[in-house]
């Protein structure tokens, strides 16, 4: 089972990082089976699997309850999980219980946290200091979907600059790893090359050090995809499939 320090192996080996999320036992079972090295258990299962419009109503208890599934059905991938909109913004007190409670009833190995602001870097210096393995994220950050929406991050000089600051102090302030997503690529392969922490990409170009995606995307669940995700197989044509063909035999 790699655990956080041993993913900055993989970096220094060359090694690149395969990370897909999971919101339940049986999806984690299949990922966990096919080799994935890393499980994100994202807030993006608010979207995929309870049907909300944006990641922002999802709750702590909600989270909770689906990455507990996800851990039963995991016996070597790293389990990494979202703290929720609100969970961990509003005081570094707050950050420490949601994501306490997350490692004591899940048994996850990490949270991951939005944002690279200078008092995000406090709070995550100090998630750190009590022991607490976080996985920063930049660039989209879909639970600040009502100021920045869906759109590709990074593009003008001064964004690139910030992105690049919040990424060195998110490694100062002890993150093992950041999710860069919808950035564009040489700003990705910039960022990557600057840290000795590895990079996960999504919508950010081949040269991070992993690449993560919505597992319902690459399974061709969803309708509405982001542009850079790919499906691998349209699940929902075979399901259709599955379900008439079910329906004819149960009618004749
Ligand atoms: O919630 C999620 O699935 C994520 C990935 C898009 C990285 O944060």
């Amino acid at each position: 089972m790699p655990n956080v320090r041993q993913l900055l192996q993989f970096k220094a080996n060359g090694k690149k990082i395969v990370a897909l999320t999971a919101w339940d036992f049986a999806i984690a079972q299949i990922l966990d089976a096919a080799g994935v090295d890393l499980i994100l258990v994202g807030d993006s299962l608010a979207m995929v699997a309870l049907g909300y419009d944006n990641t922002l109503p999802l709750t702590l208890d909600e989270i909770i309850h689906h990455a507990k599934a996800v851990k039963r059905g995991v016996k070597n991938a790293l389990i990494v999980v979202d703290l929720p909109f609100l969970s961990y913004q509003t005081s570094t007190e707050a950050a420490i219980q949601s994501a306490g409670r997350i490692l004591k009833e899940t048994g996850a190995q990490a949270v991951k946290l939005e944002g690279g602001h200078p008092r995000m870097i406090e709070t995550i210096a100090r998630l750190v200091e009590v022991g607490i393995p976080v996985m920063g994220h930049i660039g989209l950050t879909p639970q600040s979907v009502h100021q920045l929406g869906y759109r590709q991050q990074g593009r003008s000089d001064g964004d690139r600059d910030r992105l690049i600051q919040s990424a060195v102090a998110l490694e100062q302030a002890g993150v093992f790893s950041i999710v860069l997503e919808h950035i564009p690529a040489d700003l990705a392969k910039l960022i990557s090359e600057k840290l000795s922490i590895p990079t996960i990409g999504i919508g950010a170009g081949a040269d991070c050090d992993g690449q993560v995606l919505v597992t319902a995307d690459l399974l061709g669940l969803t309708l509405k995809q982001p542009p850079f995700a790919k499906a691998y197989v349209d699940l929902r044509a075979v399901i259709t499939q599955a379900v008439q063909e079910y329906s004819v035999d149960v009618n004749s």
